[in-house]
């Protein structure tokens, strides 16, 4: 018999010691510190709520609860389900019919982690904020300014009657041609966790669930439903899955997204060994695992670890069938999906509502649209990467320059990745041009611009200056304009998105020549590139300054212009490497790319572990531009470093500010050697905000798995006696203070 509930039993809002738990195991991330968080009271609250409200639902509830129907999308032919109820206003990517009975309220799901999407569900919304993407704030290193951002994203969600955030990109870039690297913060598993997990924060501490997508190993777009994404079981618990289970373990998402490819062999939303095994027994994950749209071709995936299908109308589109429908109820009613793997699918579900609040949202307020732009504008100003400066810059604002603005429809607006994840933003796209492409998702490939336009930001940022544009439509026209110019800014796009691996690292369009004119014409020339990943910059040497603007979102333009004209310090690092060239990256050719859509293909992670930097640094390549790299207008020093071991490796240092501005500096912290093997490994970081002369000492505590080799077979984590060296560094190839200390052989789980 269900006792009921008294209202004083549940919170109201997040749980306050589920809070403090995130906020705990946020501040350390032992193993020990997990466990404990696991057995509070709080837990066991949610737990025993979910399990008696799940013991009082008929069996056709339990089944209403394990899937999700996709609102109305007629850009991609998908029509509104009669299965949606008419008084349903706002749809979007998934919806749930809740148990008005039971005080179980519908789920609404939304993409994603840019803002609240609308690829045309509905038709009455003024738009959202569009927030810089992931690599963009993956760059600011700087996990506040992500957390303040889900926090808006949650809030824009809301209004909008959804209670699910389909943010939290957490696969790591591993191939510079990933369509969607720009939907993920970086290559490496710690930055990863640590960022991916405050977005979730953000957006949980506004009562509404956030996931962490794609489990795992999504780091390609080719052909990604009949992907084969092959890699070594124990350096995927050193990479990829680590960055999961760190995530998880400080943010305690609602939910986790599997990925649509297989992982060695098998398909992610039924890989009994990613879910079953490491995500639920291993880690003992209590939250859901729902599939990607389209990503069930099985009913049986509800026995290997799948608790919810998602938009199953896109499952129909893909493999021709529902799975957790009539098929899953028929597995049922002929024994085989035991009761208890359903109760256990619906009562993760209601355990995470519970858990985040969901269940109790008061009315949404009103949002502070201004308050986000300036939001959306802290992420682009410390996104931005200046990657290159021969003296050129900043401008001087007080100098009547005449600045040739040069392509990247600069006179209209900055791009973004398009797919799922593009947000409308209020008053629409300043422009968009429909690209195209094989595959569903080519519908979606448009260049979309946001205003205001980065001219028209810079002629605000420089009133003394005389301003043209040209549109890099040829080099040879761009050339006469470069040629009458004190100043060119010449900017180049690529519009990356889902469904599309690049070719090359080229920019499209020809735009390569158009800058490399242009810089043979004019030698002060400057590059922005508004990307979601690297490019090849045949022009590189010839120009004066090059800053890598990622897609930085609707206040992009402004972010971009006060970083040229000084008002803003740049502070950006790359949270990706950036090669000379795909020859010195882990997979020169990408295998299956150009291959005809629904075509099997296998990629081999034959990099393991060794991901971006870690990869440079064991063959000794020098990338063009490092991990970690980005330069000031300001000088940082470091020095006084001292480095403790015990359990783990903590190092102590002091940064100055040596130069004559303010400034932010990211000092990084990397395992350089552990007990002879040379093995980098960034331990931490940590943005610090300087003032000229002032100095700040910084301690960093290393994670001990980072330090530690997984060993499949025991299922634990092995850390090697003897001497570790350590840098702290500008990035991973400027490695200025080195030290070490020894470590005593360990084990350990988790
Ligand atoms: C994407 C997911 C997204 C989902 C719902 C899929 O195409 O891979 O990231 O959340 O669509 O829109």
């Amino acid at each position: 018999m269900t006792t009921p509930r008294t209202p004083e039993t549940v919170s109201a809002k997040p749980d306050p010691a589920l809070a403090a738990q995130a906020a705990t195991s946020r501040e350390s991330t032992s193993a020990a510190m997990t466990k404990a968080a696991l057995t509070s009271e709080a837990l066991e609250n949610v737990d025993v709520r979910a399990r008696e409200v799940e013991q009082q639902m008929t069996d056709d509830e339990r089944f209403s609860l394990i899937v999700s129907l996709i609102g109305p999308v007629p850009s991609i032919g998908v029509p509104r389900d009669e299965r949606i109820p008419k008084e349903v206003k706002n749809t979007s990517a998934g919806y749930t019919p809740g148990v008005p009975r039971l005080g179980i309220p519908a789920l609404q799901s939304s993409d994603a982690s840019m803002g609240v999407t609308n690829p045309g569900f509905r038709p009455h919304d003024k738009g959202a904020t569009a927030f810089p993407s992931l690599v963009a704030l993956g760059s600011s290193f700087n996990p506040k300014v992500v957390g303040e951002g889900g926090e808006a994203i949650a809030r824009e969600a809301r209004l909008r009657g959804f209670n699910v955030q389909l943010a939290g990109g957490c696969n790591l870039a591993r191939d510079p041609r990933n369509g969607r690297n720009f939907e993920y913060f970086s290559e490496d598993p710690w930055h990863t966790a640590v960022l991916a997990a405050e977005q979730v924060n953000g957006i949980q501490s506004q009562g509404v669930i956030s996931t962490l997508k794609h489990y795992t190993l999504n780091c390609n777009e080719t052909n990604r439903h009949w992907l084969d994404a092959i890699i070594e079981p124990e350096a995927h618990r050193e990479s990829d899955l680590l960055a999961f289970q760190i995530a998880i373990e400080r943010s305690q998402p609602g939910s986790v997204m599997t990925a649509y490819n297989k992982i060695n062999g098998e398909y992610a939303s039924g890989n009994n060994h990613l879910l079953n095994e490491v995500l639920k027994s291993a880690w003992s994950y209590q939250g859901y695992v729902m599939s990607d749209w389209g990503a069930v071709p099985e009913w049986d995936y509800a026995l290997k670890g799948l608790d919810q299908e998602s938009g199953i109308q896109i499952d129909v589109k893909q493999w021709g069938d529902e799975a957790f429908t009539h098929r899953l109820r028929s597995a049922y009613a002929e024994g085989k999906l035991p009761k208890e793997r359903l109760s256990d699918m619906v009562r993760r579900i209601l355990r995470s509502l519970y858990a985040v609040g969901v269940d109790k949202q008061e009315p949404a307020p009103e949002v502070d649209m201004a308050t986000h732009n300036e939001i959306a504008l802290q992420g682009a100003r410390q996104g931005v990467v200046l990657l290159k400066n021969d003296g050129v810059l900043p401008l001087d604002a007080g100098k009547p320059l005449k600045i040739a603005v040069i392509g990247g429809h600069a006179q209209e607006g900055v791009t973004s990745g398009t797919g799922s994840g593009a947000v409308l933003p209020v008053g629409g796209y300043a422009a968009q041009i429909s690209i195209g492409g094989p595959g569903t998702m080519g519908a979606a490939r448009k260049v979309v611009l946001y205003g205001p336009s980065p001219l028209s930001e810079l002629k605000k940022a420089l009133p003394k200056a005389q301003f043209e544009f040209d549109p890099g439509y040829t080099p040879a026209e761009a050339a006469l304009m470069a040629k009458r110019s004190d100043i060119v800014i010449a900017f180049g796009i690529r519009v990356e998105g889902e469904g599309f691996d690049s070719a090359d690292l080229s920019l499209p369009w020809g735009q390569d020549a158009v800058i490399d004119t242009v810089a043979a014409v004019n030698p002060n020339s400057i590059v922005v590139l508004e990307t979601g990943n690297p490019s090849s910059m045949p022009w590189r040497d010839k120009v004066k300054a090059i800053v890598q603007a990622w897609y930085p979102g609707q206040a992009g333009a402004q972010a971009i212009a006060e970083i040229l004209t000084g008002k803003v310090n740049p502070s950006g690092r790359l949270p990706i490497t950036f090669p000379v060239d795909l020859a010195q990256t882990p997979r020169p050719e990408l295998s299956g790319l150009g291959t005809p859509w629904k075509t099997s293909i296998t990629i081999r992670y034959d990099e393991g572990a060794e991901v971006g930097y870690r990869w440079f640094a064991k063959k000794g390549e020098n990338a063009m531009f490092a991990f970690g790299h980005g330069l000031s207008y300001t000088s940082f020093e470091y020095s006084d470093l001292k480095v403790s071991g015990d359990e783990t490796i903590t190092a102590t240092f002091t940064v100055t500010n040596t130069g004559e501005r303010d400034g932010a500096d990211v000092p990084q912290l990397y395992l350089t050697e552990a007990a002879g093997d040379k093995r980098m490994r960034l331990l931490g970081f940590e943005r610090v905000e300087l003032k000229p002369g002032e100095l700040r000492r910084i301690t960093l505590t290393a994670d001990p798995r980072l330090l530690a080799r997984f060993d499949g077979k025991a299922g634990k984590w092995s850390i090697a006696e003897g001497t570790h060296q350590v840098a702290v560094a500008k990035s991973a190839a400027d490695l200025v203070l080195t030290g070490d200390t020894r470590l005593s052989a360990r084990r350990f789980g988790v």
